[in-house]
């Protein structure tokens, strides 16, 4: 194997987002554009000789990304990659196996959630030695080093088959093609009672998944179908594809319409999930309802100790500041800790790694545990058929013999998307301007309790991250939240999250739209929403 040194020039948009790099296909593959970026890894983090894993979610340009990756890691002396077959592994499989196997780290290449094909995007993150998305000190080491790039060092090689496990060589690197599946579906089975489950299903339990043509399809006909006995037909758009099918491998009410509908329908089976393009977030639905992902956690960490996995009892929660205080009110019941955290799953990893906390979620259809650093949406799926194979009781009841005991907290999300970035940013400026004068105020018939903008400081390693969204909290607890999406690729997406809480089981069966529609418009109107973006209602509302 030849190694090759190839001169090349900065690109200057290579700073890591909330997850990674994220970008059009377009942009990921000009001429040396991922090369660059991932050389600023190599020349950041010292992996010579150190085993790594390396997957990602099928996407177009997966394929062409690894074969890449690979000659790019033998010619920086990494010692071993672990690749998933066929270049898959969900987000969640490749945490697990950084984990159980003890590697240095991994990449996986995905764009979670926004659609693929070859106008979609692309993306490509590094997670470190804990499993978890690297940190945000290292992610702008890699940016800094990004800017100052002249060479890369890649291998003359021809492309590895990754079509059957087993190992290959490429110069002095081991490559091993590994299951994608197994280490994760043997963690599930430690967490979950496979057994109980089974004989959920074997009692003619009925449940659909929809994989949305991207990565969980395996991994949930193994152990949805194969590992507990699912009828076959439960996992459906269940093959991977490149471009998703032309879908938006999201897994929420809107883009996840179909399951939506049927969960709706005459024929609704007992219970309803999804899975986004890269197997980290969840969406579940009952028999005729939603459960909001703010409520999911909510409920998990409620009935925590019916699992297996965490009978001893929780050490502590998180959310994101966004995130629905439903959770609050159960860790206080508990007598636990909860942590409110900015958006982006890398901010539970050192509160997981300190083992302050059990389980933590996001309201952006994330929920996961301490048994990996990353989201699970497999897991959350599996969290909730123990439940039911506990409780035997339909998720409906659940949910509302929680919101019975702990009041409902309603919830909804409003995005604004593609905006100008100027006038998005300028409505947040304009927000951030009047923080100081309006705690006390009235806004839409409520009295302003706090108005700010949330900062952070990690109580483990006292990193402090600023700018993390603002929010206004009245005196009846409502919250008003707004931020900039970290995520998109097109424009500005404004996010506006509202919530209340209420107490009374009588008023807790309102549509959420009609429950928050005073919010709505108050935040409408003190955000100038219309006037500054143009825009007389949200793109998505979930
Ligand atoms: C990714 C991260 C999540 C985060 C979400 C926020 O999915 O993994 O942890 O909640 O992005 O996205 P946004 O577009 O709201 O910045
Ligand atoms: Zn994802």
């Amino acid at each position: 194997m030849q190694i090759r040194t190839v001169a090349t020039t900065p690109f200057p948009d290579q700073r890591p987002g909330t997850s990674g790099l994220r970008k059009k296909v377009a942009v990921f593959s000009q001429p040396h554009y991922l090369e660059n970026f991932v050389q600023s890894i190599f020349d950041t983090l010292d992996l010579s000789g150190k085993a790594l894993v390396l997957g990602g979610d099928g996407r177009h340009h997966n394929d062409v990304a690894i074969q890449a990756i690979l000659r790019m890691a033998a010619a920086n002396g990494v010692g071993r990659v672990l690749v998933g077959r066929g270049g898959l592994l969900s987000t969640p499989a490749a945490s697990c196996i950084i984990r159980r196997r003890g590697l240095a780290g991994g990449f996986i290449l995905s764009a979670s959630h926004n659609p693929g094909g070859p106008g979609g995007d692309f993306g490509l993150k590094f997670n470190v030695e804990n499993g978890g998305p690297a940190p945000e000190k290292v992610t702008e080491a890699f940016w800094r080093r990004s800017r100052e790039i002249t060479e890369y060092r890649t291998a003359e090689a021809p492309d590895l088959p990754l079509d059957r496990p087993g190992i290959q060589r490429l110069g002095g690197m081991e490559v091993e093609v590994i299951d994608p599946v197994a280490d994760y579906a043997e963690l599930m089975e430690r967490l979950f009672d496979f057994d109980r489950i089974r004989a959920l299903f074997a009692d003619g339990f009925r449940m659909r998944f929809d994989a949305m043509h991207a990565v969980t399809g395996p991994y949930a006909a193994e152990i949805l179908e194969r590992r507990l006995g699912a009828p076959p037909g439960t996992v459906v758009r269940g093959t991977p594809l490149p471009d998703f099918g032309g879908g938006h491998p999201d897994p929420n009410l809107v883009h996840a319409r179909g399951l939506v509908a049927l969960m709706n329908g005459p024929d609704a089976p007992d219970l309803g999930a999804a899975s986004d393009g890269d197997g980290d977030r969840n969406m579940i639905l009952g028999r005729g309802c939603f459960v909001t992902p703010s409520d999911s956690l909510a409920v998990l960490a409620a009935e925590a100790r019916l699992v297996p996995g965490y009978a001893g009892g929780l050490k502590g929660v998180a959310r994101s500041m966004p995130t629905s205080t439903a959770v609050d009110r159960v860790a206080a019941d508990l007598g636990i800790p909860c942590y409110e955290t900015p958006t982006g799953w890398k901010f539970f990893g050192s509160l997981l790694d300190a083992g302050r906390v059990t389980l933590c979620g996001e309201e952006s259809f994330g929920t996961g545990s301490d048994h990996v650093r990353e989201k699970d949406g497999l897991w959350a799926v599996l969290f909730w058929l123990n439940l039911l194979a506990v409780r035997r009781a339909p998720v409906a009841e659940i949910l509302e013999d929680h919101w019975r005991r702990y009041g409902r907290t309603y919830y909804t999300r409003h995005d604004y998307e593609a905006l100008d970035p100027a006038a998005a940013a300028g409505l947040m400026d304009h927000l951030r301007q009047r923080l100081g004068e309006l705690p006390g105020r009235e806004v839409g018939g409520r009295r302003v309790r706090a108005a700010d903008e949330f900062a952070y400081t990690d109580p483990v390693d006292h990193s402090r991250s600023t700018g993390q969204g603002i929010r206004i909290v009245f005196e009846d607890g409502a919250r008003m939240v707004w931020r900039l999406s970290g995520t998109g690729t097109e424009g500005a997406t404004l996010r506006l999250y509202l919530e209340r809480h209420e107490p009374d089981p009588a008023r807790q069966h309102d549509d959420p739209q009609a429950a928050l529609a005073d919010l709505v418009a108050a935040a409408r109107a003190l955000g100038e929403i219309e006037e500054r973006t143009g825009r007389d209602r949200p793109s998505v509302i979930t």
